[in-house]
């Protein structure tokens, strides 16, 4: 786009998919939501680590081990601005799992403590609290009842007693694309004095996400969806006033100020979260990747997908297509999950695969409990980014619609 007055310089459609490499192999790449194609700049911002300063970080006094530990630090920088956080509420981890198991094992849940989760949640904000149940006593109880995998913040206010310590929800659904009302359940949260975490896997990145807006305490994310960044790559935000409730998942090397031989003085928060020699070039690309969206716009992408979306839903014009979720699209997020009818969803996958080279993903996508729900035993998923043209969108359809009419019944 040309810089015009007043106008924001941002990069088009046109411009992304050419620092894409992965794209140029001819594939339609419409599985976003399992992870996304890394651009050049982010590439490079990882090859220059290696190139140029390929030291550790937090360690070294020679100019290499200063400039890694800068850049690694300004990454905390980059992601807070995206998220509207502090840099110092950063922690690094390796992916959105890694983060909420860092809640569910770094808060001191009791016996007796409550936390909320709901039925539409990936295995990794279930299985966590699972664990809390089983090994501390901790209850859990299961909200969400809607065919549309909505969330209803009157069955949390139904749910909430006394002893409720956490509330823990995704923002956007990975199997259905359902978008949840995270910013009343938050607030809902914050006036019974209860701590909110956010799955954010599948918003980050992909729509604007403000953690004051969302009164959340804590918020697990992905680098490598929404955000372009490398796999290997997430984070944590947690709250100043949390963060020091909270104990780090590993001990050691580099999270020291004093150790004896049966005692140590630790460093404070977020380094303390970094014991070990970290994913520095990861971090780095991380770093690169936000300013990268921050460049395209987060509301330009959050707009073009829900267009694309839209597109998408032409499929249901095929009475042998069902499409699960919300009807509304301001309640939908850049995913898509279908099934055709007589055809089970990886023979369906693979048909995509092999007659136009689509990439979609199929099966319960780590969320079984919402496939019970909707008692099938898996979909299609088609998950788009910005970076998908239009005419990607039409050729989708268009072959959907050929696999139902020849083969579905
Ligand atoms: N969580 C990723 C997905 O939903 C892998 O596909």
């Amino acid at each position: 786009m040309e810089k015009g007055r007043g106008e924001t310089l941002t990069k088009s459609v046109e411009e992304v998919r050419a620092e894409i490499p992965f794209l140029r192999t001819g594939i339609i790449y419409l599985d976003n939501a399992a992870t996304t194609p890394t651009p050049e700049p982010v590439i490079e911002a990882m090859l220059d680590y290696y190139h140029e300063y390929s030291a550790n970080v937090g360690r070294g006094l020679h100019r290499a081990a200063k400039r890694a530990t800068a850049e690694f630090e300004s990454a905390r920088e980059k992601i807070a601005r995206v998220i509207g956080a502090k840099s110092n509420e950063i922690i690094f981890t390796k992916n959105t799992t890694e983060a909420i198991n860092l809640v569910a094992r770094g808060l001191d849940f009791r016996r007796g403590d409550k936390i909320i989760t709901t039925v539409f949640e990936h295995h990794s904000n279930l299985l966590p609290w699972q664990q809390l149940e089983r090994e501390r006593g901790v209850k859990l109880e299961i909200v969400g009842s809607s065919k549309e995998c909505l969330l209803d913040p009157a069955e949390f206010e139904a749910a909430i007693d006394k002893n409720t310590r956490l509330i823990a929800t995704h923002h956007v659904s990975n199997a259905i694309g359902s978008i949840q009302p995270v910013e009343e359940i938050g607030k809902l949260a914050q006036e019974n004095d209860i701590i909110y975490l956010v799955d954010a896997a599948q918003s980050i990145g992909h729509m604007p996400v403000d953690v004051g807006r969302l009164h959340c305490d804590f918020l697990a994310a992905p680098g490598h969806k929404g955000l372009l960044g490398p796999q290997g790559t997430g984070f944590l935000f947690a709250r100043e006033e949390r963060i020091r409730e909270l104990a780090p998942l590993l001990t050691g090397g580099g999270i020291v100020d004093d150790v004896e031989l049966h005692a140590s003085k630790l460093v404070e928060p977020p380094q303390l979260f970094d014991a070990g020699t970290p994913n520095i070039p990861g971090v780095i690309g991380l770093g690169r990747a936000c300013e990268y969206v921050m460049d395209i716009g987060i509301e330009k992408i959050a707009e073009r997908e829900r267009k694309l979306i839209e597109l998408m839903l032409a499929i249901e014009e095929n009475s042998r297509v069902k499409v699960y979720g919300p009807r509304d699209l301001e309640r939908r997020g850049g995913v898509v999950s279908f099934n055709v009818s007589g055809l089970g969803p990886h023979d369906v996958a693979s048909m995509l695969d092999e007659l136009a080279k689509i990439a979609v993903r199929s099966g319960h996508h780590c969320a079984q409990p919402t496939m019970r729900h909707l008692r099938v035993n898996g979909t299609v998923r088609a998950s788009v980014h910005f970076f998908n043209l239009e005419q990607e969108i039409e050729k989708f359809v268009e072959v959907v619609e050929q696999i139902a009419r020849e083969l579905g019944t």
